[in-house]
């Protein structure tokens, strides 16, 4: 942490508990970590009953900021502060504007013995500065007496100004409170953007005068499906929408927190809802129901219709009308062209405008980025600009538009490029309906993936391809809670937090302040507040984190197991629950054969949940592994040597167990170190049809004493993936005369032409591979 000594001790930094009713202290260890905190020994601030806020204008956004922050300290401590005048002797707490601070979200905040002097460069920054205040404060289980408030010398600025977090209220619906409660969410983490995703697929969830239908039928699906499109249903009517009025509330409930609401439409596609209430405006003129299951439905608006056009704008007209933001989000993820391709209309409109296929974009991609571009000239003529999902750079991007960078960082980078305006929100980092911890089975069923804490901390949205002038179109970052797996605002914030205390510093901090640890230890004392709102989180900071990694020098492989803070850590490698008589964790544990680790910290005599790992040896375990052709930059994780560490991809192939090629082959050789007779390989694939992720199709294995000249000693060929064919592992085994190499290269190569019943065909498919075993 940031914190700069200048004369005596600071206060205690982690692992405060949450105080006892008496006489307690506050400290500067907050999330997100301000820019710079000078903390001194000088006499502290007492925070009584007697303190005041005072306002320095007759500034209204002042006055309910003050309200807002007395209302704060109450919550945390007891203590109810006055708004008004300071009294005679009293301690006061200072709220101003000062236009000296050049960042428009900047302030400054001072603590002496008399005054704590909150500056802003806006009623904004003055926000920030209360954000700041608030949590340092300890949090009391009853009322303080008093809180001392250590003297110091606070100036912050967030990194980006867009700081943004979506939520799905389609797949599952939030009540009106609840979306206030998301909104102080965000606001404790320093948000300004609330992403509210209002209609999908599986319910139109805004109120739209002109098409009373759109939520008079379009919020309401007869049942949902269970888990991940099981064919069951739960027969259970479900459904809900906003109100105009509801929303105007909760648009001033967030504005009075400096969050703006952006609103999406998600157009062409996700649109079934809205079919199912006005049939004539897709292409086959229904009938539609309002979805039942999860997926990306082929029922879009038919954009060769001129009524579907003037649904757009009269829609849009009633969002702007709604919603101050500046950008109004028009969605544009994951339209299929299926319909558009044997629609007479959309054929018709595609002709009429001369779309032809051309630089990579098929008409059909044309034909959406013509509504798109419609939709953009529409809000323009309103005054809004267009935000979107990354396939609006498919077929030409609008004029002005900017874009949300979500299937990685590929599309946020071409904007940039062009000029554009950018969100990253890439899903391997950002989204928040992926798992947090690779024990599945002790986790509510999420959408796959895995996207620990950790993961999301590291995350640093500037790409290293833009120069300085492309740099500054990326505005800021955003993290996406997709809802199919999580059916009460309960679950929306388990899978939230604490990942949205990391994100916050993504998004606040300047990178090079970033520290994990460091944002651990703060984390804990967080996590008090969050206790004391009564917020639903993950708790897996307080388990034991396995660090695998593999010694090639050796052919190791080398354990480490952290914790957050100082708990003791103990382990057995044989499978069985720790306790506290099991071996204790002194540092880094060193394996040469196989073994089922489980690890778990103690505090207070109290375990935490037990951590396991399987690790897995062979011949090829932390062997040295060359790649010959390279992995998709965005399913790189740890390079090649992720092929041999001993840890088995399972489920899900964005674990980072798995190395993910398209449009290349896995081409590997692993060098033994000593010649050894082998006569048996094997590798597994991770098959996702839907996420474009089939199977391998040849396999080949060679071997060599010198590492140049190769000998083929077993292939296996296998057909094209079937339309029925499990999403699932696959094991391919190759066994082979008793031969005797120093070398192995196994080479499988990538379906390069999808077939006929896939989504993408005649695209080149993705394959994933992990752990290759030498045997
Ligand atoms: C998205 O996740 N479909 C934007
Ligand atoms: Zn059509």
């Amino acid at each position: 942490m940031n914190l700069k000594l200048l004369t005596g001790v600071i206060v205690s930094t982690a692992f405060l508990l949450p105080g006892s009713a008496s006489g307690q202290t506050a400290d500067f260890n907050i999330v997100p970590q301000p820019l710079q905190a000078d903390v001194t020994n000088d006499a502290p601030f007492i925070l009584n009953g007697k303190t005041s806020i005072v306002v320095a204008t007759s500034n209204n956004d002042l006055k309910r900021n003050a309200t807002l922050l007395a209302s704060y300290i109450e919550q945390t401590t007891g203590v109810r502060p006055t708004v008004g005048k300071q009294g005679k002797d009293a301690t006061a707490i200072v709220l101003s504007i000062d236009k000296t601070i050049s960042n428009a979200e900047g302030y400054k905040l001072d603590v002496d013995a008399k005054r704590i002097s909150i500056a802003g460069a806006s009623a904004a920054g003055v926000f920030y500065g209360i954000q700041t205040l608030r949590k340092s404060l300890p949090v009391v289980s009853g009322k303080a007496s008093q809180v001392t408030i250590p003297c110091a010398h606070i100036v912050d600025a967030p990194r980006f100004s867009y700081r943004g977090t979506h939520l799905d209220v389609s797949r599952h619906f939030v009540s009106t409170d609840e979306i206030r409660q998301f909104i102080d969410i965000l606001a404790l983490h320093n948000i300004n953007r609330f992403h509210w995703h209002l209609t999908d697929d599986q319910g139109w969830r805004i109120e739209i005068k002109k098409y009373p239908l759109l939520t008079k039928v379009g919020s309401k699906r007869t049942q949902t499906v269970i888990g991940h499109n099981t064919g069951k249903y739960d027969g259970k009517p479900y459904g809900g929408f906003y109100t105009q009025k509801e929303i105007r509330d909760i648009v001033k409930y967030a504005a009075d927190r400096y969050i703006t609401i952006v609103p999406e439409i998600d157009l062409p596609g996700h649109m079934q809802a809205a079919l199912a209430a006005y049939p004539e405006l897709g292409c086959t003129g229904g009938p539609y129901k309002v979805w039942e299951m999860w997926g990306v439905s082929d029922n879009v608006l038919c954009a060769g219709n001129d009524k579907t056009m003037k649904f757009v704008d009269d829609v849009l007209k009633e969002v702007v009308a709604l919603f101050p933001s500046k950008y109004i989000h028009v969605g544009g993820d994951e339209c299929p062209k299926t319909q558009w391709q044997k629609c007479p209309k959309c054929q018709a409109r595609i002709k009429a405008l001369h779309l032809e296929a051309k630089d990579g974009h098929t008409a059909e991609e044309r034909l959406q980025s013509y509504v798109i571009t419609h939709a953009s000239n529409y809000l323009k003529s309103l005054g809004r600009n267009t935000i979107g999902w990354d396939e609006i750079l498919e077929g030409g991007l609008a004029e002005g538009a900017t874009v949300m960078s979500w299937r990685g960082e590929t599309g946020g980078i071409a904007a940039a490029k062009q000029h554009h305006d950018v969100v990253m929100t890439p899903n391997s980092y950002l989204y928040f309906d992926y798992y947090q911890s690779l024990d599945k089975a002790n986790e509510p069923e999420a959408i796959g993936g895995y996207l620990p804490l950790e993961r999301v901390y590291s995350y640093e949205p500037m790409p290293k391809e833009l120069t300085a002038d492309e740099a500054r179109h990326i505005i800021g970052v955003q993290a996406n809670i997709w809802t199919e797996y999580m059916p009460t605002f309960k679950q929306m914030q388990y899978m939230a937090l604490p990942r949205m205390a990391a994100l916050s510093e993504v998004q606040w901090s300047q990178p090079e302040l970033k520290n994990y640890a460091d944002f651990t230890s703060r984390l804990v004392k967080f996590t008090h507040l969050y206790d004391h709102q009564g917020y639903n989180y993950a708790k897996h900071l307080f388990n034991v984190n396995i660090h695998v990694d593999a010694d090639t020098k050796w052919q190791e492989i080398v354990v480490h197991l952290t914790t957050t803070g100082d708990a003791e850590i103990r382990y057995t490698l044989d499978g069985t629950e720790p306790t506290a008589n099991s071996p204790l964790y002194v540092g880094a544990i060193t394996l040469q054969k196989s073994a089922n680790i489980c690890a778990a910290a103690f505090r207070d005599g109290k375990r935490s949940s037990v951590s396991r790992q399987e690790i897995n040896f062979n011949k090829a375990t932390a062997c040295p592994i060359t790649l010959l052709q390279p992995t998709h930059k965005n399913y790189t994780y740890n390079g090649a040597a992720t092929l041999t560490d001993g840890l088995l991809g399972d489920k899900g192939f964005g674990t980072g167990r798995w190395l993910g090629f398209c449009e290349n082959d896995l081409e590997a050789v692993i060098d033994m170190q000593k010649p050894s007779v082998i006569s048996h390989v094997e590798l597994n694939t991770c098959v996702d049809k839907g996420s474009w992720i089939l199977d391998a199709r040849d396999i080949e294995v060679s071997v060599s004493q010198d590492g140049k000249t190769f000998k083929q000693v077993a292939t296996k060929q296998l057909p094209t993936l079937g339309e029925d064919a499990a999403d699932k592992v696959y094991t391919h085994k190759l066994d082979f005369q008793p031969t005797k190499a120093r070398y192995v290269k196994v080479k499988a190569t990538s379906e390069r032409n999808m077939p006929e019943w896939h989504s993408g065909k005649g695209k080149p498919a993705f394959l994933f591979v992990d752990e290759i075993s030498i045997m």
